[in-house]
């Protein structure tokens, strides 16, 4: 038997190097380009060894293949197609959708049934009718309602620093951003009242920290194991997510139901509740999955998106000064959600030209549901056929940045979202992904990080401070600051 041992050994190694030979030219044989990448690692490289942020391997990659449709990368040695052509990416993944309905995901949902059943995991029917349930919360009627609750956390978080005695205050802006962010998502998914400012250890915040956990060595190691190999950490139950924060979740929510009458407000959870009992098969579960992936896009990347501001703010008096006439021209009127949404022009380019420079989700997925084809359209294109599962990646980050789309696209200039220049760029201009998996939220995230800024712009401008540093984070797939961190000056504007 021993002596079998040293061939079967070789015979293993022997299909193990030709399958990696297959996989790693699975780009040239195909006639598809592809940048400089490491081999094994692929694009992953820089991220794994902290070389480079996510960011800049994304845009050193697209303007490698110049004025290529799509290119070819590796994620390890999987191959992942990435779309630059705007006109393609809106072809393929909007109107042809059905072809492209789904994100990859390779955690089975015996292991991690809170995330595989949260709306941005689902697919097919299962992710129609719980898109369906959802919608409403975010329908105008309901925003309006949502907005009293968030002007109040808003005006708190204000007060908190318009108590301190001083002129100018050295602020950690992420921490006191998860804090107000925390506030507002609790009280539109469960209707839970929280002032994270004032009860600085309360357990929704000691919780949601561990979201932005994202350069825990820990939780890169999972993920990354599921992208090699996600039989092994499915089969060792290993979950991206803390264990802890997801059982917290299903006992808020089961608190909640337990409640005689668990009226919530205009929540979202009430919204689900109101669905059960008209029948629908929506149980505990699913609940806490869409509350925790709410807690996850409304903490992680609102909170990272107003510090992105309030740095483009520091860094641009001008615009600031600008801002400020704005939102000074209706200070004797009272805020409200018309206010916001039908005037203040420039607040809602700022927020816009922000979202351009610093998307905070540098990039979105899809996996292909239905066989699809690329036809040729330039020279040296061959027909690409797409079968299902394979992976596709829209650099969302790098498109933002491609100097033929946006002119001078590191120049933060929100004027280049003005109506007289607004059609140059609508299209290519997707932090919020396409339809018609499209941010769900997109509405309420803006209105939230508007009435923050109207509130603190009020009484504070935002000035750079010694501490100030713009450094960005290499270990973290969405856009954050190093260490999560980012220090910021509020200065009263009067005395
Ligand atoms: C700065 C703020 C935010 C940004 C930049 C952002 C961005 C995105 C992007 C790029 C996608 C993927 C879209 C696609 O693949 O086409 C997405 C999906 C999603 N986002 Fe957001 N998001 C933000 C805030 C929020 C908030 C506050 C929530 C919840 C309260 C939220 C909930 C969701 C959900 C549920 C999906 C999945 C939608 C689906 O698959 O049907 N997001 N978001």
């Amino acid at each position: 038997m021993a002596r079998y041992v040293p061939k079967v050994f070789a015979l293993i190694t022997i299909y193990a190097l030709f399958k990696f030979i297959r996989l790693s030219t699975y780009w040239s044989r195909r006639k598809v380009k592809s940048g400089k990448l490491v081999p094994f690692f692929g694009e992953l490289y820089g991220m794994i060894f902290g070389k480079t942020s996510n960011a800049d391997t994304y845009k050193r990659l697209y303007n490698e293949v110049g004025n290529a449709r799509y290119y070819g990368t590796y994620q390890f040695i999987w191959p992942v197609l990435v779309l630059k052509c705007p006109v393609l990416i809106k072809t393929m993944l909007d109107k042809s959708s059905v072809c492209f309905n789904a994100h990859r995901n390779d955690a089975k949902e015996t292991v991690d049934p809170l995330w595989c059943r949260n709306l941005f995991v689902l697919k097919g029917d299962r992710w129609k009718d719980m898109r369906s349930f959802l919608s409403p919360v975010f329908c105008t009627g309901n925003l309006e309602e949502l907005f009293y609750g968030v002007r109040i956390k808003a005006r708190s978080f204000v007060r908190y620093f318009d108590k301190m005695p001083k002129q100018e205050i050295d602020v950690e802006f992420k921490d006191a951003c998860t804090r107000i962010t925390l506030d507002i998502i609790s009280h539109m998914t469960m209707g839970v009242d929280v002032n994270s400012m004032t009860e600085r250890d309360n357990r929704y915040y000691t919780m949601g920290k561990l979201f932005g956990d994202s350069d825990s060595k820990w939780r890169s190691l999972v993920f990354f194991s599921y992208m090699l190999c996600p039989i092994i950490p499915n089969l060792l139950g290993l979950t991206v997510f803390n264990k802890h924060l997801k059982a917290f979740f299903m006992e808020e929510v089961e608190r909640i139901l337990a409640q005689p009458i668990p009226d919530r407000g205009p929540s979202m959870l009430s919204f689900l509740i109101k669905e059960k009992h008209e029948g629908q098969n929506i149980t505990a579960i699913d609940m806490a999955a869409q509350v925790f992936l709410f807690y996850l896009g409304g903490v992680e990347n609102v909170s990272n998106l107003i510090c992105f501001m309030a740095y483009e703010l520091a860094e641009n008096p001008k615009v600031q000064d600008k801002l400020i006439d704005e939102i000074d021209q209706y200070r004797s009127e009272s805020l409200t959600y018309r206010l916001i949404s039908d005037k203040m022009p420039y607040l809602k380019m700022v927020l816009a030209e922000t979202l351009r420079k610093h998307p905070i989700t540098t990039f979105t997925d899809r996996v292909v549901t239905k066989p699809y084809t690329i036809e040729p359209k330039m020279r040296g294109e061959t027909p690409l056929k797409l079968e299902v599962g394979d992976s596709i990646t829209v650099p969302i980050i790098a498109i933002h940045h491609d100097p033929d789309l946006f002119k001078n696209p590191e120049i933060f200039d929100p004027l280049r979202f003005s109506p007289e220049r607004i059609s140059e760029i609508e299209k290519c201009y997707i932090p919020f992904g396409l339809n018609p998996r499209r941010c769900i939220a997109q509405h309420f995230a803006e209105l939230e990080v508007k009435i923050i800024f109207i509130e603190l712009l009020k009484i504070f401008n935002i000035v750079k401070i010694p501490q100030t540093k713009f450094d960005i984070s290499r270990t973290s797939f969405g856009l954050r600051f190093k260490g999560g961190e980012i220090h910021l000056g509020l200065k009263r504007r009067y005395i």
